[in-house]
């Protein structure tokens, strides 16, 4: 697949994903050992990833993101993303496996935006990476962050250290049933400017 057409089409699946399809540890493992290659503040590789296949843990952190879901949708005007949206949410612990991708230490209250920049931006990149690794091999993803709400709990079931380590996303993965045209987006141009900002 052209890299051209990963970044177009790679987009967030929620309903397209073939629910009776397995997906091994073996082709995830091969989506990270190309996410591995971004890079990270200080070259620290200090990400973390915990891959979720187990039906009860699936079914346990389903519940925490439907309950924060439903909390984050509740006043949000209808519209086909929030349809796609709730519909994952209803449907989470059916995916195949759910990659829960982390990042080593926490923010504290006084830590400066460079460093809490560092963190997220150690992580975000890899995760991304993943994802367009997943597109090319068939596999459908979505970025979600709405389980954070119960970042302590999930921490507590999958045995992760909450003081030492931040949960940054949540991807399911699984077969896609379909894919989907490039996204709709704004022309860069209305969101780029050369030398000064560029009001309005
Ligand atoms: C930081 C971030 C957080 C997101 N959190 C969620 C989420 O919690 N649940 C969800 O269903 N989608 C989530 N998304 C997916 C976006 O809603 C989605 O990428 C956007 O609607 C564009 O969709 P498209 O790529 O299919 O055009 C998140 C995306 C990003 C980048």
């Amino acid at each position: 697949m052209l890299i051209d057409e990963a970044l177009t089409t790679t987009r967030a699946v929620r309903r397209g994903v073939d629910l009776r399809r397995p997906v091994t540890r073996d082709v995830i493992e091969q989506c990270l050992r190309l996410a591995v290659h971004a890079p990270t503040g200080g070259g620290r590789q200090d990400w973390r990833f915990v891959g979720i296949d187990d039906p009860g843990l699936k079914h346990a952190v389903a519940e925490y993101y439907r309950s924060a879901s439903a909390a984050h949708l509740k006043h949000a005007p209808p519209s086909t993303d929030v349809e796609s949206a709730r519909y994952l949410a209803q449907n989470l612990e059916r995916i195949p496996v759910l990659l829960l991708a982390c990042i080593l230490g926490r923010q504290s209250p006084s830590e400066h935006p460079a460093r809490t920049a560092s963190r997220y931006g150690s992580l975000y990149p890899a995760v991304w990476s993943f994802m367009l690794a997943a597109r090319a091999r068939g596999l459908a993803t979505a970025f979600t962050t709405v389980h954070l709400a119960y970042e302590r709990e999930i921490a507590d079931l999958l045995g992760i250290p909450y003081d030492q380590v931040t949960q940054g996303c949540l991807v399911p993965v699984g077969y896609a049933k379909r894919w989907f045209g490039a996204a709709g987006r704004r022309p860069a141009a209305d969101v780029t400017s050369w030398n000064h900002w560029r009001h309005g």
